[in-house]
């Protein structure tokens, strides 16, 4: 089982010219075939945390360790956290002009799997997967994210999430933005992931409504850089309607 441990991390950026610390000692364990949902207020380092477990450079480890089935992941590369099978969906996915999405996903599967997949099945594979996401087969052959429409985006995102299988899943507000459908269709496919107990699954989101579809075993309460309450899915119902000023006041941004 691969688990996920992120023990009192602490993580710092440099914005004019003054170094900030935005995590502020994070615990968190994720284990595979787990879902957790992480919400909190706006600014409270939520991302901070999917991109410094993804390795993103703007982002400097301080403090704590962070490990993969007992492999330090703050040593390895993008890529190598990549191949131990950490996944990020970003909250704002980039563009990448001049990489098809279907050159970048059989890069990406070959990278991860080891050996790149024959084309025969691959083709099938990708085409399924789109269509289950309700996508366009059209846009296996657009530049990743070029145009596409914030829903767009995110379906791209469970496109990759479906076809990489990864050990762990970090999802930054996959579902914000995301029409009714969409929202059902994105759910469905992290769903499909998560049912081959495979996976462990870190939802970070502002609302309740994934949640519906996506049944998370842990809520936690992320404030000013760090989980200040964990507890089952009926925190995220007192969360949506308390809001998160008990957990923010007094100086909290300080
Ligand atoms: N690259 C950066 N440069 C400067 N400041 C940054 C950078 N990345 C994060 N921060 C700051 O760190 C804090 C946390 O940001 P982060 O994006 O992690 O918050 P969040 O919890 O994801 O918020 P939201 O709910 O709005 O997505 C913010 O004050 C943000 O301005
Ligand atoms: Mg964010």
């Amino acid at each position: 089982m691969a688990t996920l441990e992120i023990r009192d991390l602490h993580v710092t950026v440099e914005a004019d010219n003054a170094t900030k610390e935005i995590l502020k000692g994070v615990d968190l364990t994720v284990k595979q075939g787990e879902t957790h949902a992480i919400m909190g207020p706006n600014g409270s380092g939520k991302s901070t945390l999917a991109y410094s477990l993804a390795g993103h450079p703007k982002y400097t480890i301080t403090g704590g360790t962070v490990t993969l089935d007992g492999e330090d992941v703050i040593e390895m590369s993008v890529d190598e956290r990549a191949r131990a099978g950490l996944f990020l969906a970003m909250q704002y996915p980039v563009e990448v002009p001049g990489v098809s999405v279907s050159n970048f996903l059989r890069t990406s599967a070959t990278a991860i799997r080891g050996e790149a997949p024959k084309l025969r099945t691959w083709v099938k594979e990708v085409k399924e997967a789109m269509e289950r996401l309700n996508m366009d087969p059209a846009f296996a052959e657009r530049n990743v994210n070029e145009g596409f429409s914030g829903g767009e985006k995110k379906r791209h995102e469970i496109l990759q999430l479906e076809l990489l299988k990864p050990k762990v899943a970090i999802l930054d507000e996959t579902d914000s933005g995301l029409d009714v459908d969409a929202l059902r269709v994105v759910s469905e496919g992290v769903n499909r992931v998560r049912e081959s107990g495979e996976v462990g699954t870190l939802l970070i989101t502002h609302y309740t409504r994934i949640l519906r579809y996506i049944k998370p075993d842990h809520v936690h309460v992320f404030a000013n850089g760090r989980i200040v309450e964990s507890g089952g899915p009926e925190l995220a119902d007192k969360l949506e309607n308390e809001g998160y000023e008990a957990y923010t006041k007094g100086g909290a941004s300080e």
